[in-house]
């Protein structure tokens, strides 16, 4: 007998185990690098300068243009320091904002866009299909398009209307469903699994803001109010499409797919078109061990284990009465042992040894619907069962994994999967800055310990007249180019090592994988990252772009094997414990880069910031943090077209203290620090010290969330934020351990289910935030 191994998170979180050289080799080479990066006098005026006419989506074409010694007459500019009152860290049940400024919720889980769909209400889960038309769960990457009204279009100016686009990660299944979910006879219901779908993917919301009191509400009977979930038809497109990589029995020829999941990070386009981003999307496939030998290749094998669907050996155990596996006091599972001491591995009748099952996080696999439809559950099973990869969904998982372009102002034409941009858990999509006649640069983190960063830069260059052409933007854009992997040396310096077939070793000789094309690098990037010797770093998260400058920040939210699986290095320096159990990288960092240009394949860095708890030795809080912003798991981030960063937490270390939390920065450039000594003597690059002028805590979140997703009206006088899973520890639906968002206004609620909502925040006087 086998029993199934649970839900496979660590096999999704945590698959390097390529040789890579890590900077340990080279540390003690490491020299000043100070002069390398030179501040001239004037570049602060001009940059200021740049920074007013680089907005996202900005049609205006001199956004390059610095230089002049006007003072910029635009009142968003980027403030010279943070003046709001800052947020206490607290552990309330709600969002708490600066002093003057208010937080109202815009748009829980469940809520309805379409004015044929009653209001949620908690007692009476609506069914499965009405959540097309309902918000989604867990909300995440978020940004808002100005509705140009008479045309209805694009107008990256407008503030009084707008589409926000947003995604809904995973979900809370404990309070999605009437009463938690359910699984009799081994199989999902129906009508449960359609509601968890439904409740994957992204929202387009039309909302409309008072000009006077910058009251903000949706539109609720908009034509433009859409749901894309885990099932709606998208197209492939960029050399990956039409290729066997893809083939399933849905798109025999690879060309389309249905649904996009696990969206978390995002991005946006200065044509008008939004990023949506496939993260820990292997975990929603199950693969049976008999998949071992019913006829996939080594490489296909190779593949599947990279990126978390491998299968485990099926190792004999000590079994109670029942025949369930014993375990020791630890709660270990208890192996049999021959006599050299190694576990014993089942055999099947013809003496194979016999692999575990490697389950789905839902089982949506389970669900029996109607015969034409069936194929929408059996999809996320990626075992082999029909005669060739047209028979059936051994290639679903390829299917996932891409970033996805979705044009809010079109819903007649599929989405598209942009396969030119490389597949692993995507966490974040950013481009570089509009800029005239210059190529696009999108850069991207895959979230898993030791995971890479990297870069795709169009051939084709910018034109602003592209604005308002969706998807064929897409197509010019974002189907051709050159990929890229980031490899920081010690010194401050690094490269990005172009991943195309049959350079740099990858070909049809590589040990690690024998790529054939340039489909299969793009599709199994991590093993080309692994082929090329990428930087593992500490679990990238989400990109942002400088509009003064273009440098550009990743934040690496935390790595529990950093220092263990993962030795340091400068770019990922610290191992440390935290007072309260954690070891690692505990609180995570924020690591930037400059480059020449987008194009460049050099580029210089520093470590902008260090989370810390504020009351840590000098040698963890590097960055000196102190009550006003210290943090812990830097995730979201963002800057706003004046130059304001925005940071978020998503964290579990210092959450004995503090819910998760948004901060405001005002960052200086690469360089303007300079080196440091992280514990054990492990040498690093920091930025300048902060000070609570240029990095404040803005907002708090309630119990147990998760604080993602930031974007603006270009007016800068209201800001969207997500709270991600309140109450996410709770055991059950009926003990909910946050009442939020109900207790946004109501605190004294004690029986309301948590859910994951938009919040806008304003000021009471009108202003600008953090103006
Ligand atoms: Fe979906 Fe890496 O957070
Ligand atoms: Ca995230
Ligand atoms: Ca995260
Ligand atoms: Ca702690």
């Amino acid at each position: 007998m086998t029993y199934q191994t649970p839900y496979h998170e660590d096999q999704e979180l945590d698959n390097n185990d390529s040789s890579n050289v890590h900077f340990r080799d080279i540390l003690e080479k490491r020299i000043s690098r100070r002069n390398l990066i030179k501040k001239t006098a004037s570049g602060a005026a001009a940059l200021a300068l740049a920074s007013s006419l680089t907005a996202c989506g900005d049609d205006d074409d001199n956004s390059n243009s610095s230089g002049g010694n006007t003072t910029p007459t635009d009142p968003n500019t980027r403030p010279e320091k943070l003046t709001f009152s800052p947020v206490e860290k607290n552990l309330d049940d709600w969002v708490t904002v600066p002093e003057g400024y208010t937080a109202s919720v815009l748009y829980a889980m469940g809520d309805s866009i379409h004015p044929a769909f009653g209001a949620w209400e908690d007692n009476n889960v609506p069914s499965g299909p009405s959540f097309q038309f309902r918000s989604g769960d867990c909300h995440d990457g978020m940004s808002f398009f100005g509705l140009d009204t008479a045309k209805g279009q694009f107008d990256a100016t407008a503030s009084e209307q707008g589409l926000l686009v947003m995604n809904h990660e995973y979900i809370n299944q404990t309070f999605l469903h009437p009463q938690g979910p359910t699984k009799p006879n081994g199989r999902r219901p129906e009508d449960e699994v359609i509601r968890e779908v439904n409740a994957h993917g992204v929202s387009v919301v039309h909302i409309k803001k008072d000009n006077t009191n910058q009251k903000v509400e949706i539109i609720q009977n908009s034509l433009f109010n859409r749901r894309i979930t885990a099932s709606t038809v998208m197209d492939f497109n960029g050399p990956v499409a039409n290729t066997t990589l893809l083939a399933t029995q849905y798109s025999p020829v690879g060309t389309k797919t249905r649904g996009t999941h696990n969206n978390c990070g995002n991005g946006y386009t200065p044509w008008g078109t939004y990023l949506t981003t496939e993260e820990n999307f292997i975990g929603y496939f199950k693969r049976a061990g008999a998949d071992e030998y019913a006829g996939r290749s080594e490489k296909e094998k190779i593949a599947l284990k990279r990126y978390g669907l491998g299968l485990s050996i099926d190792y004999l155990y000590e079994k109670n009465a029942d025949g369930t596996p014993k375990k020791n006091e630890k709660g270990q599972i208890i192996y049999l042992l021959d006599p050299a001491g190694n576990k014993i591995p089942n055999k099947d009748e013809q003496n194979r040894t016999v692999y575990l099952d490697t389950n789905s996080r839902y089982a949506w696999e389970t669900a029996i619907g109607e015969a034409e439809s069936q194929d929408l559950y059996d999809r996320w099973d990626a075992t082999i069962k029909g005669a060739t990869a047209t028979q059936d969904f051994r290639n679903g998982p390829n299917t996932f994994g891409w970033i996805v372009e979705i044009d809010p102002f079109n819903a007649g034409q599929n989405p598209v999967k942009r396969t030119a941009l490389g597949r692993f858990a995507h966490e974040d999509c950013r481009a570089s800055r509009a800029i005239e006649g210059q190529p696009f640069a999108f850069y991207m983190g895959d979230d898993s310990r030791g995971e890479y960063i990297y870069k795709f830069v169009s051939d084709a260059t910018w034109d602003p007249k592209d604005i308002n052409t969706g998807y064929r933007a897409g197509d010019k854009y974002m189907n051709n180019g050159k990929f890229y992997v980031a490899q920081f040396n010690d010194d401050g310096t690094g490269q990005w090592v172009e991943l195309a077939y049959g350079q740099n070793g990858l070909n049809e000789q590589n040990s690690i994988y024998p790529f054939s094309s340039q489909a299969e690098v793009l599709t199994f990037a991590r093993l080309a990252g692994d082929t090329v010797k990428a930087t593992k770093m500490d679990r990238p998260e989400w990109v942002a772009v400088n509009p003064e400058n273009g440098e550009v920040y990743v934040t690496l939210t935390n790595n529990s094997n950093r220092g263990t699986a993962y030795t340091t290095d400068a770019a990922n320096p610290r191992n440390y414990s935290d007072p309260e159990g954690g070891k690692g990288n505990v609180n995570g960092h924020i690591i930037r880069f400059k480059e020449e240009n987008s194009a460049a394949e050099t580029f210089e860095w520093d470590i902008y910031l260090f989370g810390a708890e504020a009351a840590m030795a000098e040698n963890i809080n590097l960055s000196g943090l102190n009550d006003n912003n210290d943090l812990s798991s830097p995730d979201g981030m963002w800057f706003d077209p004046r130059g304001v960063l925005w940071i978020q937490t998503d964290d579990g270390a210092y959450t004995d203290t503090t819910n998760c939390m948004m901060l405001a920065a005002l960052p200086g450039q690469v360089g303007d620090g300079g080196a440091a000594t992280a514990p054990n003597e492990q040498a690093t690059i920091v930025g300048a010290k902060v000070t609570d002028e240029n990095l404040r805590r803005f907002l708090t979140g309630p119990a147990e969330c998760e604080i993602t997703g930031v974007t603006m009206t270009p007016d800068h006088k209201a800001i969207f934020i997500n709270v991600q899973h309140p109450g996410e520890d709770s055991k059950s639906y009926d003990a909910p351990t946050s009442h939020w968002p109900a207790s946004q206004t109501d605190r004294t609620n004690q029986t309301a289910r948590p859910r994951s909502a938009t919040v806008v925040i304003t000021r009471n006087d009108g202003g600008l935030i953090a103006g």
